[in-house]
């Protein structure tokens, strides 16, 4: 492997829509994806214990790929492990976490809902966030676990039917909540995104950290590494971390997001 990839970190397929918004903006870049299936589900981890889940897989990330920077592309494991990873590892980490002050610029109401896994509803990080952006603000929380776990292991089995059962219980909370803007706080959810978007009606802006995680990750590389010019070995790989999934779990993901298969690590 001659050049130095970007590493993208979740512990499922959340992160992918992440890197394929980075690889448009970035496009001389190789990019490494890494599902730590492992250790899926990263919500409702007892924080120690995903602090260290998260620590053992980037050092492993850090021996196999020395990447240029890891993209941290979960909320939870953003909100719970990012100050660490920063102390401990001497590159720019980019964080992914729950689009709070967009929502607060947006909202006319002052009613603001948060779809996201329990660990990051109920974390310090988060609290801040909202106290910093929000501060005049309801923000209203929901951990939407079984949402994760459907889009990870049936995304694409589901009947639409299926879809719509599965989101039913946030969007209805949302709904009651007169919610005008709503924060998809986990990255699996953009999956959903069209789908909620549709479900909770033109009075509620879907919003998510997309557009400013990738221009994040593009100004760091920029200062960083000041392109010489584009190699010719750019690949852009996904890579697993368990033996209880196969490649075959993953390749309508690959196919879709353009990604070649890297095995496990
Ligand atoms: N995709 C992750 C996030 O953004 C979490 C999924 C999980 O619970 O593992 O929070």
């Amino acid at each position: 492997m001659k050049e130095r990839p970007i590493a993208f970190l979740d512990s499922g397929v959340g992160g992918l829509t992440y890197l394929s918004e980075a690889r448009k903006i970035i496009p001389g870049e190789s990019f490494v994806y890494v599902a730590d299936n492992e250790n899926f589900p990263y919500g409702g981890k007892n924080f120690e214990q995903l602090k260290e889940v998260v620590i053992s897989v980037i050092d492993k990330i850090f021996d196999q790929f020395n990447p240029k920077t890891v993209v941290i592309a979960c909320n939870t494991a953003s909100v719970i492990t990012l100050k660490s990873l920063r102390k401990r590892f001497g590159i720019p980490f980019v964080g992914v976490v729950p689009a709070v002050k967009p929502a607060a610029q947006y909202t006319k109401n002052g009613r603001i809902g948060l779809l996201a896994t329990e660990s990051t509803v109920k974390s310090i990080y988060t609290d801040d966030l909202i106290q910093d952006f929000a501060r005049d603000c309801r923000v209203f929380r929901f951990a939407g676990v079984q949402i994760v776990d459907f889009i990870e292991n049936r995304f694409y089995e589901a009947e639409e039917n299926e879809i719509l059962e599965i989101l039913r219980p946030a969007v209805e909370y949302f709904r009651r909540e007169n919610v005008d803007s709503l924060i998809l706080g986990c990255t699996h959810f953009l999956f959903v995104r069209d789908a909620l978007q549709k479900l909770m009606g033109s009075g509620t802006k879907v919003i998510d950290s997309v557009d400013g995680v990738v221009k994040q990750l593009a100004k760091i590389i920029q200062e960083n590494y000041p392109r010489v010019e584009k190699s010719e070995d750019q690949y852009s790989r996904f890579y697993i971390t368990g033996t209880s999934y196969s490649r075959d779990t993953y390749e309508k993901f690959m196919d879709d997001f353009d990604m070649e298969w890297g095995g496990a690590i």
